[in-house]
């Protein structure tokens, strides 16, 4: 059996300025460093704005940072965007792509997920391609076949274990103290692996690690993170307060 490092990733939306940016960074790291040694690897993915921040605060603790979103291009005319080059140059190592929040509030679609992630590989970043259905969709009985179509159409060229994470997160979930039963995230876990082995052959999603995401807490991340086709977790209102997610990620290992 392959054995997966469970992956803790933090995604803090649009939240955090610099002196709270440092402050919780600092205590992670902090934590990291007192255990010593650590089960599972931590991602942090703040705002663009406090990047370096970040980077500087858990700077010998083998913290990651990301970022959550990238352009497709390397650099040009496009007022307001962040190239995943810019990530690389902050010392980013991992960039979210296709968060549900994107996909709705910017409209992206597969397609542009896909080109997002291509870019940040030839960048060198790890890509965490984000899937997951909607209330109305699952209650029409269709998450395996929407998240199916998302991996299959969002899954960039050339992608391997070490360069592309999944996370799976059900919009419905998201922020709303709600979770799949751990049955249905059994499932859908089950269910990414397959589609990434008819993308990717058996040896790659084998290896690929796939992230629940969708109000984790400490009071459920052991029931979630046991699962065997759950290789982590990616967390958002839970990554603002150190001690939950600190919490969280022990509960991974
Ligand atoms: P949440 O967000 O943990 O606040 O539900 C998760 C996410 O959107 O990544």
């Amino acid at each position: 059996m392959t054995t997966r490092r469970p992956l803790i990733a933090g995604n803090w939306k649009m939240n955090g300025l610099k002196a709270d940016a440092q402050a919780l960074s600092r205590d992670l790291a902090q934590r990291v460093n007192k255990a010593g040694g650590i089960g599972f690897d931590m991602l942090i993915c703040p705002p663009f704005t406090v990047i370096s921040t970040v980077v500087g605060a858990v700077a010998g603790s083998g913290v990651a940072v990301g970022g959550q979103d990238c352009h497709v291009a390397e650099k040009g005319a496009h007022t307001g965007d962040i190239s995943p080059v810019m990530l690389a140059d902050q010392g980013c190592q991992f960039v979210i792509l296709g968060h549900s929040e994107r996909r709705a509030d910017h409209g992206e679609t597969d397609a542009v997920v896909k080109a997002k992630a291509e870019a940040a590989l030839a960048a060198d970043l790890v890509a965490v391609v984000c899937v997951g259905e909607t209330e109305s969709q699952k209650d029409a009985g269709q998450t395996i076949d929407v998240v199916a179509s998302q991996i299959a159409g969002s899954m960039p060229e050339g992608a391997d274990a070490a360069k592309v994470v999944v996370a799976y997160e059900p919009v419905w979930a998201i922020g709303t103290g709600r979770t799949p039963t751990v049955d249905d995230v059994a499932k859908v876990h089950a269910a990414i692996r397959d589609e990434i082995a008819k993308a990717l052959g058996n040896d790659v999603a084998a290896a690929m690690r796939i992230l629940y995401g969708g109000s984790v807490k400490p009071s459920n991340a052991k029931d979630l993170l046991g699962l065997d086709h759950v290789d982590g977790a990616l967390v958002g209102g839970a990554s603002l307060k150190a001690e939950d997610f600190w919490a969280i990620a022990e509960a991974s290992a």
